[in-house]
Parts: C-alpha cells; structure tokens; sequence
C-alpha cells in the first residue's frame, strides 16, 4: 500500500487525486491533506478518509480549522504547516496540486527526505528547477509528472525522468536519442477565434477553456497561452533537455497529450480522452499502470486530430516565456511572479486581460539576472518581481 500526502486537497487536481486513489483502494491511502484557506472542505475530505494531519497555510484558517477538528485529527498552521505534511515520515508520495511558488519549500523538503513527489505545480519547477533536480539527485526522490503533457512525455520516455534526475551526464543524455519535444497546447478559449479585442476580454471568457475544467490561475494561464510557456520550463528540468529541442504544437481537441521525436524521425504520443485522473494515476501508480476504471478513448469517434503553430504575436506570453527561458537565473522566477500577480489582478478586474502580458514583460525589462541563483537569491527574485508587479496593477 502506497501512502500519500496531498498539498492542495481541496482545488481540482487534490480532488481528482482523492478521486483515483479511492477508485484504486487498497492499493493507496491519504495519510494528510492541507490547503490554504478552504478548511470547511479540508474537514469534510478528513473525515470521509479517515487522515489524521491536515494542514491550512493561511493562519486565520488554520486556528478556525482547529476549533473545527474532531479529536485525533491534527491541524498544522501556516506554511510551516505545508511542509510539515509534506515531511510526514509515513508517506511514500507527496502530490503537489497547490497553486504558484507555494509548492517550493515543501516540494524540496519532501525531496531532502528522499521521498517521491507527484508534481502538478509547475510554477516550482520553473522558478527553482534547477534546485529541485540537484534535490532529486542528491537525495533520491523521484519527480513524477502530474501535469498532463508532461505525464505523455514521461510515458513516451519510460522512465526517463529517473533518468534525467540520477543520471545527467551528457552521454547519458544522447542516449536516449531525443531530437525534440512536442508540447501540444489546447489554444484556450481565444486561439481559434479571430478578431478578439483582448482589452475587453472579460473573466468569464479566459476561464470559459473549451476541453478542462480547472483551477482559475491556470485557465487564464491558458487563455493566455502563458501555461504552456510555463510547460517548456517545466519539461527543460524534468526531462534535462535544453529549451531549443522543446516546441509547441496547438492541438484543438486535448487528445494526444504531448509528443517526442527521436533522431532517427520516430515520434511517440500519448492519447487519452480529456480527464486529469489518467496522468495522476500514471504518477501515482508508477511504474505500474492499474485499472482505475477511467473512460476508454474511442478513436472512431473523433473526426480528425488537428495541429497548428502557436501565434507567438498573438499571444506574446509565449515569447516572453521562451526569452525567459533562455535567459536563465532569475529570469523565469521574475516572469512567474509577475504572472501570478497580473493573473490574479485580472481575476479581481483590476487590469485587462492584455495587461497580463504589459506587466510581466514590463516586469522582466525592469530585472538584472543572477546566473546561477541559490534558493534565497531565488526567493529574492520573485519578491521583487511580486512588488514591482502589485505596483503595476494598482487602480490609476
Ligand atoms: N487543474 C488542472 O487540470 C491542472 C492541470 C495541469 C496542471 N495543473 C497545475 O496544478 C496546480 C493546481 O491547479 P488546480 O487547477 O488544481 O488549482 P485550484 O483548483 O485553484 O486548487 C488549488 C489548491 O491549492 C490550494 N492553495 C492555493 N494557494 C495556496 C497556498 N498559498 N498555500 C497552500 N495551498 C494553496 C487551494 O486551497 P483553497 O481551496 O483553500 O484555496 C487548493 O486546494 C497549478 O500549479 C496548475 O498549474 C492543474
């Protein structure tokens, strides 16, 4: 029996989790859950599942939590909280579902303890990439992808994320053959519609996504096209393969989930029908795979799989993504904290949709790179880049 800790319980992927690893008992048990405010949720999940550590980052809603919790079960506080779940000694994976650079110190303490970790924040590995797989190397824990493209690429690969993490040599490397990666991107809502005035776009448009049902932060991620520039600094550290082998197809209908051409022009995909519970299930039964019960893919009922190139002018997240992505250091951490910030000013219509990208790229002008930076160099970075942002997105 496998046991899990889920940092984010209560948003779409903790839930979906809960929902594979009960369709999979006994083979899984939840041993914790924590969120950031939603401790009502938090309780009710505890108490179906029988956990007994539950940890609410926000400190309000932790001491609430904790007049609210039965006897036996335990509340941890804060973000001190997050990372005692995510060092809980009986754990065997921790699944990371929680939103933006919150993910970060847990994520490394869970890797410190060599324990796995079942990742769907990305943000992690794009602000700290470089800390989290020097963690994976150094301790043992394995990095095992949630997000869905990402979860296609590890399956075409076979186990190439443990060999990316223990074995990061350059023959090593070449050995695997991969002339590139293929990260196919749904488009979002606006893609494929044309004359959109993306000053007026409203929030019910960017999170109105044609094929997932997801968090807020991560639909207007997609709306903007900014996830999958995100997604190409994610795969550059779960894969060690450097940006310019990672391309971006759109691909309308979230079927096949992400591609890798090998150098002697063979490409592999993964294919599933639209639904999270496959690349969480992937990660979490790994190397195994189990019958979950997840719906079968009909490839007579689709009419056709479309691909397209993404319209970088269109959506200028995408370039901003692939210069901070190849400006290194600092840089990626700047463009997600300024992204978190301008999405969530968007969402509380404090600035337009289009000033999503004015302020990142206004953001990472105002930046002078570290090269090679340690976790507060890091931490540092996205301060800034936060405070320079909330400045930025303040009413006129
Ligand atoms: N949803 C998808 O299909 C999908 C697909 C691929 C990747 N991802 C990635 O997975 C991550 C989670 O996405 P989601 O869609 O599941 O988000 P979501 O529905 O908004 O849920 C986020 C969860 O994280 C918690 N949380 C938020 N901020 C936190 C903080 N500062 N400290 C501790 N907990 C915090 C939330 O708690 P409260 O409920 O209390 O707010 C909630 O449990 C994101 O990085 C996203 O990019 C998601």
């Amino acid at each position: 029996m496998k046991k899990i800790v889920i940092l984010g319980s209560t948003g779409s992927i903790g839930e979906n989790t809960i929902r594979v690893a009960r369709a999979l008992r006994p083979a899984f048990k939840i041993v914790g859950l924590a969120t950031h405010r939603n401790h009502r949720r938090l309780l009710e999940q505890a108490r179906q599942l029988g956990v007994k550590h539950v940890a609410v980052a926000d400190a309000a809603g932790a001491r609430r939590c904790a007049c609210q919790a039965p006897r036996g079960v335990r509340v941890h506080a804060g973000t001190e909280g997050l990372e005692q779940l995510a060092t809980l000694h009986e754990a065997d994976v921790v699944v990371c579902a929680v939103v933006g650079t919150a993910g970060l110190r847990p994520v490394l303490a869970a890797l410190r303890l060599g324990c796995d970790v079942a990742l769907a924040t990305k943000e992690v590995l794009v602000v700290a990439g470089h800390l989290v797989a020097l963690a994976c190397r150094k301790y043992g824990g394995r990095l095992l992808p949630i997000d869905s493209e990402q979860s296609a690429i590890f399956q075409c690969l076979a186990g190439a994320v443990e060999n990316g993490n223990h074995k990061p040599d350059r023959e090593g490397r070449e050995a695997r053959g991969i002339r590139r990666l293929i990260l196919t991107a749904s488009g979002g809502p606006f893609a494929f519609r044309k004359r959109v005035a993306f000053d007026r776009v409203t929030v019910a448009q960017a999170l109105a996504h044609p094929n997932w049902n997801m968090g807020r932060k991560v639909s207007v991620d997609s709306a903007t096209l900014m996830n999958k520039g995100l997604e190409m600094m994610e795969a550059r550290w779960l894969f060690d393969v450097p940006i310019r082998k990672i391309d971006i197809l759109v691909h309308p209908q979230s079927i096949l989930h992400s591609m890798v051409e090998f150098v002697d022009g063979s490409v592999l995909a993964q294919l599933s029908v639209p639904d999270m519970r496959f690349a969480i299930q992937y990660a979490l039964t790994y190397p195994e795979r189990l019958d979950g019960g997840l719906p079968p893919l009909d490839l007579t009922r689709i009419k056709g799989l479309r691909f397209f190139c993404p319209d970088e002018r269109r959506f200028p997240c995408l370039r901003l993504a692939r210069e901070a992505a190849k400006a290194g250091g600092t840089m990626p951490a700047v463009l997600n904290g300024a992204n978190e910030v301008a999405v969530r000013a968007f969402l509380e219509g404090r600035i337009a949709f289009s000033g999503i990208w004015e302020v990142v790229g206004k953001v990472m002008d105002r930046h002078r790179r570290a090269p090679s930076p340690d976790l507060d160099t890091v931490l540092a970075a996205d301060r800034f880049s936060r405070d320079l942002a909330v400045e930025m997105c303040r009413a006129p």
